[in-house]
């Protein structure tokens, strides 16, 4: 795969061999298979193609993808929304991230996932929400290390009957106290600082 970028890339890691770049700016719908592909190796139920759709065509220019700096072929992903949630608040929604097995380990989530925060930031977000399984450490970590507290234990939240915590990065003074804190309860503040 060798896609045309129409636009240049956001961020250009030379040690790596990668380019950072939009969903919305490489060629509509070239990515769209690769994405899901990727992702679904990862779950325990794939997605079905209308809830990729749902999120790439209205926020595309919140996913960001790690590509093959000369191939162009995909390394990584977040896809994310952002809208008003019920609380009032403007909130930003990480809804995937992958990145392909033997690339793990090298940070490419992480600019990922800094991308779409600072995406969300600069369109006036509140805060940035996600969900991730107990057990998923890797996420666990770097999300921790962003910032991100522990708000909510869902259990059985997957459809495989594993639990998830609902993390919670609040990027203005104040938000965090609009909605219930379960992470000042102090057998959630236990887990958080149990690792
Ligand atoms: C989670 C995932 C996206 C991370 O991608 P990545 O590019 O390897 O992430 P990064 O390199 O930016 O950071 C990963 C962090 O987890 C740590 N990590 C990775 N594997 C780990 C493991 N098995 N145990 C503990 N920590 C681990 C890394 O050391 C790093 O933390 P550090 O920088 O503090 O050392 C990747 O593992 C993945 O695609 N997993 C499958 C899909 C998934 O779980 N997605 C998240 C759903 S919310």
């Amino acid at each position: 795969m060798t896609a045309e970028l129409p636009s240049a890339p956001l961020i250009t890691d030379e040690r790596n061999g990668l380019i950072y770049v939009q969903y919305s700016s490489a060629k509509e719908d070239v990515y769209l298979d690769p994405i899901r592909s990727l992702i679904s190796k990862d779950l325990s139920e794939p997605y079905s193609i209308y809830v990729f759709r749902y999120f790439l065509f209205q926020w595309g220019d919140l996913c960001f993808m790690a590509l093959d700096a000369k191939t162009h072929d995909l390394r990584g992903v977040v896809v994310c929304k952002l809208e008003y949630h019920r609380s009032g608040t403007y909130r930003g929604y990480i809804a995937m991230l992958a990145v392909e097995e033997e690339f793990r380990g090298k940070g490419i989530a992480t600019s990922l996932v800094q991308s779409s925060i600072l995406s969300m930031k600069e369109k006036g977000a509140d805060e940035v929400i996600l969900e991730t399984e107990v057990t998923n450490t890797a996420s666990l970590r770097l999300y921790q290390r962003l910032g991100f507290l522990r708000t909510k234990r869902l259990h059985r939240y997957y459809l495989n009957g594993n639990t998830a915590f609902r993390l919670a990065l609040y990027l203005k003074e104040g938000v965090s106290l609009k909605e219930p804190r379960d992470d000042l309860n102090p057998h959630m503040m236990d887990q958080y600082y149990d690792e």
